[in-house]
């Protein structure tokens, strides 16, 4: 169930380029947290009203009562963010999001993230490695400042299971996510592909995946004011009802086929 929770910060830094990593503790949003579910957080303390809306958040992993946001420096909303103090409360509404990544039993899962779009998957990433499900992860950034979660992967040892690709070659692989798709999936059944990033690369990650003729789920950012349903400021075109769906509500997690971004 959707609650407004007020929260104790006990993290709050910067770990590379305009990334900061924000924890705080709760048990209830900790013990019900899905890969996809995400969070909107108030920037303002209680009483202040701006900037007035709530951002929104993918919970990135949740270590025992503390759950883990990674979030990009953009606006006034994530800049107030960053002055919060380890100890402050915030206001969190959560858990948020009502259509998940598909639970099907596929055989090999294929995790496409670009960019902070990846803390849209690593909670993913984590339950599919205790599982002991077959998977890999391509993580991609411009370059090698951008690998805000390298630590998370080397912390959860996944080294192995995560593929890294930077545009300019500067660590890992050179060239884009969607570079070696096809050759990772050549032999694997029943494949599935999770994405979540920038628009562009969902649509080329998409593409690729309609080629291979792989279904392709993704987990869609867009402007949220509301983040429950009521606002109607987050939707996106269904193209097979031909209408207009709520990626708050509906989403996030939709069939890229079926989604014009
Ligand atoms: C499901 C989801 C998960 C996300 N996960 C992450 C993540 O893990 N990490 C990350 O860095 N980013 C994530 N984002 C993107 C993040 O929410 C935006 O980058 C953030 O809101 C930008 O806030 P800002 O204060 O920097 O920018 P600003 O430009 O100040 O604010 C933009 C945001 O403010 C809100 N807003 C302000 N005014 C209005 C208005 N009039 N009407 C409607 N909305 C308004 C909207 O939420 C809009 O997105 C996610 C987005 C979604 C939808
Ligand atoms: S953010 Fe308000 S309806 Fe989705």
């Amino acid at each position: 169930m959707i609650k407004d929770y007020q929260v104790e910060i006990t993290e709050n830094r910067l770990v590379s380029g305009i990334t900061w990593l924000l924890k705080f503790k709760n048990r209830e949003i900790a013990s019900s947290a899905k890969p996809a579910h995400f969070v909107m957080v108030r920037p303002t303390p209680e009483h202040q009203y701006d900037p007035m809306m709530r951002r929104a958040f993918a919970i990135a992993d949740v270590v025992d009562d503390e759950i883990w946001i990674y979030y990009d420096v953009y606006g006034r909303g994530t800049k107030s963010l960053t002055e919060k103090k380890v100890g402050d409360k915030i206001n969190v509404l959560a858990p948020l999001g009502r259509n998940l990544f598909p639970e099907d039993d596929f055989g090999f899962y294929l995790l496409v993230g670009g960019g902070i779009g990846f803390a849209g998957l690593s909670l993913l990433i984590k339950k599919l490695k205790q599982e002991g499900r077959p998977f890999k992860a391509i993580y991609g950034v411009r370059r090698k400042e951008q690998l805000s979660m390298l630590d998370w992967i080397k912390e959860n040892n996944l080294e192995d299971d995560v593929l890294i690709y930077t545009e300019d070659g500067s660590y890992g692989e050179k060239g884009l996510v969607t570079r070696d798709i096809g050759q990772i999936l050549e032999d694997k059944p029943n494949p599935v592909i999770f994405t979540c990033g920038p628009k562009g690369m969902m649509k080329a990650v998409a593409k690729v995946a309609s080629q291979l003729n792989v279904p392709c789920y993704g987990s869609l950012e867009s402007k949220m004011a509301c983040g429950f349903g009521i606002c109607i400021g987050c939707v996106v075109k269904d193209t097979e009802k031909d209408t207009y769906v709520r990626v708050c509500y509906e989403g996030p997690v939709f069939d890229m086929s079926k989604i014009e971004l």
